[in-house]
């Protein structure tokens, strides 16, 4: 994540919970036209209450600041939260 973070400033995401220090977390990378969401886990004690969305609204509004005209999100077949999501 800190590779990642360093090539990609502005675009690793933390939220901080009041129990749990780390609550979620986002990576974005951008190859100057499009954007990736990476890394989009929630803790599981926080989920279904908007935490994802924030944070990938957050990141969407940083990459299209920076130019980005597409938003790209991998989900695998097996993960039928983040498909929901
Ligand atoms: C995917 C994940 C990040 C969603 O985070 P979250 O904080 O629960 O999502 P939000 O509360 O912001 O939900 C946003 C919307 O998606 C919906 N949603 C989220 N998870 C859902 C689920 N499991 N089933 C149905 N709807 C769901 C919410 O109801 C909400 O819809 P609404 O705006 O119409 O009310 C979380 O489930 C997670 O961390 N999963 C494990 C890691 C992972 O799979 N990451 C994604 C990899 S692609």
């Amino acid at each position: 994540m800190a590779k990642v973070a360093t090539r990609n400033p502005g675009l690793a995401l933390v939220a901080e919970g009041e129990n749990v220090l780390i609550v979620g977390t986002v990576n974005g990378t951008d190859d100057g036209r499009q954007g990736w969401v990476c890394r989009l886990p929630a803790h599981p004690e926080a989920r279904k209450a908007g935490l994802g969305r924030r944070l990938v609204e957050e990141l969407e509004g940083r990459l299209r600041a920076q130019g980005c005209e597409k938003l790209n999100l991998l989900v695998e077949r097996d993960n039928p939260d983040a498909i929901a999501f």
